[in-house]
């Protein structure tokens, strides 16, 4: 399985944006409203990588629109960014989900390797087109999609680290952090969200 056959040869977010609904690398499409492309300014910088759209924003067709991207806004303005001068994107542009036995209601899952791995084609696209010089990656799936499956984020949160990325490989600052939905589940939310702060702000400063 792999998307790379649906992505489109251009420099066109617009056209890759298009294309991705078209998108057949995996099985994802199948049960979703639609992909979610990234969103954000087009030459950012700082490219910011979740793991997958969850229900609201499969159903708005934008990336961080619930909850968890509610707290990502609020984080990324307190450490210095502005949200509309990021390109703001996920590992896998379908929602991955389960139905809870007896209700209509959609659970997230983690999507697996291997969707992981189909999707990655879009992700290189964005990577080729955006050319950012800093990437955020939120949380575990994203920081092992880019930085290799020994990567622990619990280890190396905040960390300025230089990554060879994308397709061809471009040397990229990288700072990885807890994904906002941890901050979300987290008993003490005030103090897991400053640390998402702070680890942000290691980001702002690398990103000058
Ligand atoms: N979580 C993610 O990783 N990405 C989104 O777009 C929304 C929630």
């Amino acid at each position: 399985m792999t998307a790379a056959p649906y992505v489109p040869e251009t420099r066109s977010l617009r056209v890759l944006a298009d294309a991705v609904q078209a998108c057949r690398g995996c099985e994802l499409y199948r049960d979703t409203t639609q992909a979610v492309f990234g969103d954000g300014a087009r030459r950012a910088a700082t490219m910011v990588v979740g793991e997958q759209p969850g229900d609201r924003e499969d159903l708005a067709g934008e990336p961080f629109v619930g909850p968890a991207g509610k707290v990502l806004d609020r984080a990324l303005g307190d450490a210095g960014f502005d949200r509309r001068s990021v390109w703001l994107t996920n590992v896998v542009k379908h929602f991955a989900f389960r139905r809870q036995q007896g209700s209509k209601r959609r659970i997230h899952r983690k999507p697996g390797r291997t969707e992981i791995v189909a999707c990655r084609p879009w992700l290189d696209a964005e990577l080729r087109v955006v050319r950012p010089s800093l990437v955020v990656c939120l949380g575990a799936t994203a920081a092992q999609a880019l930085l290799g499956s020994s990567f622990r984020v619990s280890r190396r949160r905040g960390e300025l680290i230089t990554a060879e990325l994308g397709e061809p490989p471009r040397s990229v600052d990288v700072v990885a952090t807890v994904h906002p939905s941890a901050v979300l589940r987290s008993d003490d939310r005030k103090r897991a969200y400053a640390a998402l702060v702070d680890d942000l702000r290691v980001a702002r400063a690398a990103a000058g």
